[in-house]
């Protein structure tokens, strides 16, 4: 696995089942907290129309956006729903320390 690896926010920073914004180097991300606990980085923005999936609703492993109510699972990036027809790209994640990082 290559990539940088850059400190995202504490684990406790992200709620059981939610999803937070992280803004790096000009992009943006969404780094989601799973219901069984486990963490997961996606591009922050909808395929469909650029909205910020943070605001969105995490339910199980989905990402619904709050525009459309587009659908992606936020483990694999797959669009899962009309009006999203184009996958989300995915990022590795680990936690160190209490912290959360994704590689970008
Ligand atoms: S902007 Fe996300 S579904 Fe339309």
């Amino acid at each position: 696995m290559s990539g940088n690896w850059i400190e995202v926010c504490a684990t406790d920073d992200i709620d059981e089942e939610d999803v937070i914004r992280f803004d790096h180097g000009g992009k943006t991300f969404a780094v989601y907290r799973s219901p069984d606990n486990q963490f997961f980085a996606t591009d922050g923005l909808c395929t469909h129309e650029r909205i910020h999936l943070a605001d969105g609703l995490v339910m199980d492993d989905i990402i619904e956006c709050p525009k459309h109510n587009g659908r992606f699972s936020y483990k694999t990036g797959e669009a899962k729903g009309a009006p999203v027809c184009v996958d989300l790209k995915t990022y590795p994640v680990k936690v160190e320390g209490g912290a959360v990082f994704i590689a970008v």
